[in-house]
């Protein structure tokens, strides 16, 4: 059986996720969800990365001990996360008993085996990014270092930590990153090299004083420091698979792992996982997913700039999860930077789901019902058949290379077939309609078997009332008859105004 792993970044619970951080929770469970469809075993994992500065200092301006502000974000997350029907098998936390038994056991094993140092550390740091950002890196605003990406004064930080030699893992990682295929899109893997070729690998610390950060995992060998946040977060991705408390489970999923993330934690999730991995004696995962940001008013979408997107907000306007889960699948985009607007979600929403997907059911539902009194049985047209097999086609291509708004555009290419092919046969004015009305069920049974991932309730909603199952194999193979029970109208347009992102 093949095995799936997909995993999310882990995000930091100080605030409540919004729509960027949706844009990639989404998309992993678009694939958690189409392997499972397919079959296979499929394990996804997301959650939250609870310690470190920002965490305590936001609970700190909360006047609240650190857990019990994280307790009550975490419940938040999770219920934006069954808001957006987030099918998640695993909702990890660091501050889990498991994960923080294999942060020990990976700082341990680093420790034996000599991969690890104490010496002084002096540099400019982000608390918002936790990390360390050195010359040529930042940019000078007023003569001072500013974040690149959160445009806030960094911090100067000189203390006593632990590094990790990171320096040793220069080659392989380098050897992995040309050779292989791990990272997806290929261009990520070239930005990466270059930064190394540029700059080299300096070893990384590791850890900070307990007096500065208490909010943490203290170092096996010394208290008076906590792990490094990031270290820490990374291996939430062994944790989950059962590297620790489930080791068969992590022998079958290990190899299938592939880690969604955003184009702002590459250099982490490529240069330092891989080494930690290497270090400890793992491979590095199968895949780095990699996406581009959505971006509103020119900036990249985020608590700092101002200019954030709600989820509930926009689950309102579009009636139902559905909604916003098909608009982002429809928008993303592992490439490029997307503008958000409501124009651009109007119109996805108005003509993929109200017009194309939404009225041909309704359409073809209620023709099935006032001329056939709900029951059909007929034979498929070559010219649907075709665009029925083109379609799941070009959608598993699109899905199995990670692609999902091309997937979806199959589909899409294949509903805009069957509302053009009922136009051209006309089936309310034929005395005998059964074939062409069989031939356009045909096409909204397949379509919605591949929109099954994308926009689950709706597509339950469309097999239940058409009569088929959701099932994988059936695609492709035609159905004998259908009994119709109910043409249901899916998505109600929506018009401007309202709220708006
Ligand atoms: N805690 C770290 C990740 C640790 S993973 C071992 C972190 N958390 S975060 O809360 O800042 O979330 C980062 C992720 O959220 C990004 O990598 C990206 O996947 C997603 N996004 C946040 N804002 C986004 C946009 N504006 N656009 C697209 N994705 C966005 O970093």
């Amino acid at each position: 059986m093949a095995v799936f792993y997909v995993t999310t970044p882990i995000y930091y619970p100080n605030a409540p996720p919004h729509l960027g951080h949706a844009y990639t929770t989404v998309y992993a469970d678009i694939l958690a969800r189409y392997h499972r469809l397919r079959g296979d075993e499929t394990f996804f994992l997301t959650g939250t990365d609870e310690h470190g500065l920002k965490l305590q200092r936001a609970a700190e301006k909360r006047g609240i001990h650190p857990k019990e502000f994280v307790d009550e974000m975490v419940e938040k997350y999770k219920w934006y996360w069954s808001l957006l029907d987030i099918s998640y098998d695993r909702f990890i936390r660091t501050t889990d008993e498991d994960h923080e038994e294999v942060v020990e056991w990976a700082l341990r094993e680093l420790w034996k085996k000599g991969l690890v140092y104490k010496a002084k550390y002096a540099g400019w740091y982000c608390v918002d990014c936790e990390k360390f950002y050195s010359e040529g890196e930042y940019e000078v605003v007023e003569g001072k270092p500013y974040c690149p990406i959160h445009k806030k004064p960094l911090e100067w930080l000189e203390e006593e930590t632990y590094y990790f030699k990171l320096s040793e893992f220069q080659e392989d990682v380098e050897r992995i990153l040309s050779s292989g295929d791990r990272v997806y899109p290929k261009q990520y893997a070239g930005e990466v090299l270059g930064k190394i070729r540029d700059e080299g690998l300096r070893d990384v610390s590791i850890a900070r004083p307990r007096e500065r950060v208490w909010w943490g995992i203290p170092l096996p060998w010394d208290p008076d420091y906590t792990t490094y946040v990031w270290f820490d977060a990374l291996l939430n991705y062994l944790t989950g698979a059962g590297l620790l408390r489930d080791p068969q489970r992590f022998q079958r999923l290990w190899p299938a792992a592939h880690h969604v993330i955003g184009k702002d934690i590459l250099w982490f999730h490529t240069v330092i996982w891989f080494s930690m991995l290497l270090a400890l004696g793992l491979e590095p995962p199968r895949k780095v997913l990699v996406h581009a940001f959505l971006i509103n008013r020119g900036l990249k979408m985020g608590k700092s700039a101002g200019n954030v997107v709600w989820i509930e907000d926009l689950i309102e306007r579009y009636q139902d999860s559905d909604g916003l889960r098909f608009i982002l699948a429809r928008i993303f985009n592992l490439h490029k930077d997307i503008e958000v607007s409501t124009e651009l979600f109007d119109s996805i929403y108005n003509a993929d789901l109200a017009d194309n997907y939404g009225n041909l059911v309704r359409r073809a539902g209620t023709l099935v019902r006032r001329k056939l009194s709900g029951t059909v049985e007929g034979r498929l047209d070559p010219k649907i058949d075709e665009a029925i097999r083109e379609a799941v086609k070009g959608y598993e291509e699109a899905m199995e290379a990670y692609e999902v708004s091309r997937a979806v555009e199959a589909v899409m290419g294949l509903l805009r077939r069957a509302n053009a092919y009922i136009n051209e046969t006309r089936p309310w004015e034929l005395a005998d309609p059964r074939d062409p009305l069989y031939s356009v069920l045909e096409a909204v049974r397949n379509a919605t078997i591949l929109l099954h991932p994308v926009i689950p309730k709706a597509t339950s909603r469309v097999a239940e009332a058409l009569g088929f199952t959701l099932s994988y194999e059936a695609l492709g193979v035609p159905q004998e008859s259908y009994t119709v029970r109910d043409a249901p109208i899916l998505f109600r347009k929506v018009k401007r105004g309202g709220p708006s992102p």
